[in-house]
């Protein structure tokens, strides 16, 4: 899914606006009173059920999916990007003509985990129905009862029709699909399983399908069996294998610092939820309490797989080395600095016309020095982050770091918000490329070096999602 922060953080400050956004609905005093006529068989529901129906609508990020830019929550519209096209989402709202209204409890179940509309109509996995299949039939009553009873019904059509090329537009052939990969087994705690590693394996693996990006893919957009959580391009961004367990990547993670990274978008020194992980973080994680995330962190460490020997780990940098002033490292990018200055008269004359610049000293001086700090380690506060420990930053792949060179972090966690200015209209793609050289060459522990047609083609995913006026 190539989700743009721009479209997502535009679509969210809209939909704020006429306040029909999940749980502030509730809190703002702006429950629409509509009964739709299959709802009203069991209005014996209480508040209760609909605050639980709300909550796990956040938990599953319905709501990131289900409404486009600028468009009305829940309403639909919103393209996601598959290597067969893009496949819009559709209004669930409980309008009588456009959307879910008419729908009784059990066809509305049928939908979210098996994929199959009431009229029959198959659905993409674009729609994790493979994730949500082992939700509980009180959640999935919970979603229903909120969903007819709790949003304002659209009764208009939304955007564009999906429409895949051959063979894919024949919608028929995810009977095959679910047939090999729809595992219809309901959640239930197992032998064995703690309390906390059951909640966050049905946290991760049904509502909050963290596999949808983060699981390996194959060729029919289904979980690579065996591979679980282990690691998967997300359009332009790269989905980090979160198969914690003792050895794995995160397995130098506390667990406080999983908690915070899902919770507020970073952890110190850790790393920071851009992009896709960003709208997770942002519309979805940030609002679970802190036994769900604590029960997510422990079903995460649970998977302690024996191939993990084989997997990196990333490095960990001693603490007492950060914010040492003047290090070599500091004077190094100064002088290196001031040698293409030097060169190139007048360069900084404008610090935002970064036109002329070539050289990945004077670029990061130019373009992210001022917060991320000469010797890359950032504020002291963390506010602006290190790039040393940064996940992004020491990957073996160059994708999250020039996605977010590119599009920026626009994020907003449970402790505030994040805004590094997007530069994909300020830096052209060899400027990137070199300045992802210098970044990794200097502050990560693998110097990369992608070419500028690596960087054209990571930036057509970050354009695609933009509106048209928008795009470069
Ligand atoms: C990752 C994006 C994504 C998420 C998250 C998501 N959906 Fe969907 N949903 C889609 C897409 C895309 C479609 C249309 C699929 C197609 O056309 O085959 C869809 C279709 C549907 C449909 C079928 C509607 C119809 O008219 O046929 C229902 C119902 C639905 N979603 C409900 C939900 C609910 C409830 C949730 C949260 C539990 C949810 N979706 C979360 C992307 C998503
Ligand atoms: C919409 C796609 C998407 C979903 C859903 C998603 N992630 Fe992520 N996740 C990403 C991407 C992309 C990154 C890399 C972000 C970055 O570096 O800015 C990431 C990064 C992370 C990281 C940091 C890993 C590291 O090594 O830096 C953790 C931890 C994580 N995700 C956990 C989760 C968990 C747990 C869930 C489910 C509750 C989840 N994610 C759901 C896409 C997603
Ligand atoms: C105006 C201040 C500012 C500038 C300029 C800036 N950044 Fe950032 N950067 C931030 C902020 C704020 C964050 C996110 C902090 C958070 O999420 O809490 C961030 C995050 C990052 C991350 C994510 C780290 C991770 O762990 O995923 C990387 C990488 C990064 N910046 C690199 C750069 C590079 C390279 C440049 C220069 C092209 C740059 N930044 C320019 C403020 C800035």
């Amino acid at each position: 899914m190539a989700v743009s922060l721009f479209s997502a953080a535009q679509s969210l400050f809209r939909a704020r606006r006429v306040c029909s956004l999940g749980l502030s609905i509730i809190a703002s005093g702006c429950i629409v009173p509509f009964v739709s006529v299959a709802w009203a068989a069991s209005a014996g529901d209480s508040r209760a059920t609909i605050d639980r129906g709300a909550y796990i609508a956040r938990a599953a990020d319905c709501v990131a999916c289900h409404t486009k830019p600028g468009g009305v929550a829940f309403a639909g519209g919103y393209g996601i990007q598959s290597p067969m096209g893009v496949i819009y989402s559709n209004n669930i709202t409980p309008s009588m003509t456009h959307g879910i209204g008419g729908w009784s409890e059990a066809a509305f179940a049928r939908a979210v985990r098996e994929g199959v509309s009431p009229n029959g109509t198959r659905l993409y996995p674009a729609m994790p129905y493979d994730s949500y299949a082992g939700m509980t039939d009180e959640d999935i009553h919970a979603l229903y009862v909120y969903l007819q009873g709790a949003i304002a019904p659209v009764d208009t059509p939304v955007g564009p029709v999906t429409r895949l090329r051959f063979p894919y537009n024949m919608r028929n052939l995810m009977r095959v699909w679910n047939w090999l990969y729809l595992d219809r087994t309901r959640f239930a705690p197992r032998p064995g399983e703690t309390v906390a590693q059951a909640r966050g394996r049905y946290l991760v693996e049904s509502v909050a399908h963290c596999g949808t990006c983060h699981t390996p893919r194959n060729f029919m957009m289904a979980a690579k069996a065996g591979h679980k959580l282990e690691g998967a391009q997300v359009g332009g961004w790269y989905a980090p294998d979160i198969a914690a367990g003792t050895h794995g990547p995160l397995g130098s993670w506390r667990d406080d610092e999983i908690e915070a990274y899902l919770r507020d978008g970073h952890a110190r020194d850790r790393g920071v939820a851009a992009g896709p992980m960003g709208e997770a973080v942002e519309h979805s994680l940030r609002y679970l309490t802190e036994s769900d995330l604590q029960a997510i962190t422990a079903y995460l460490r649970q998977q302690n797989r024996s191939d993990s020997s084989g997997r990196p780990v990333r490095p960990t940098t001693d603490p007492a080395r950060a914010y040492q002033l003047d290090s070599p490292d500091d004077r190094l990018i100064r002088h290196a600095a001031r040698a293409e200055r030097n060169a190139t008269p007048g360069l900084y004359a404008d610090r935002r016309n970064y036109r002329d610049i070539d050289g990945g000293a004077a670029l990061y001086m130019a373009a992210c020095a001022s917060c991320h700090q000469i010797d890359g380690r950032g504020t002291r506060d963390d506010f602006y982050p290190s790039l040393r420990q940064s996940s992004a930053v020491q990957a073996s792949r160059p994708n999250n770091l020039i996605m977010t060179i590119l599009a920026g972090v626009h994020r907003d966690g449970a402790d505030g918000a994040a805004r590094m200015p997007a530069f994909r209209h300020d830096l052209t793609d060899q400027q990137i490329a070199v300045l992802v050289h210098f970044v990794t060459d200097r502050f990560g522990s693998t110097p990369l070096t992608p070419s500028a047609t690596d960087v054209a083609t990571l930036r057509r995913f970050d354009t695609a999602d933009l509106p048209a006026e928008a795009r470069p």
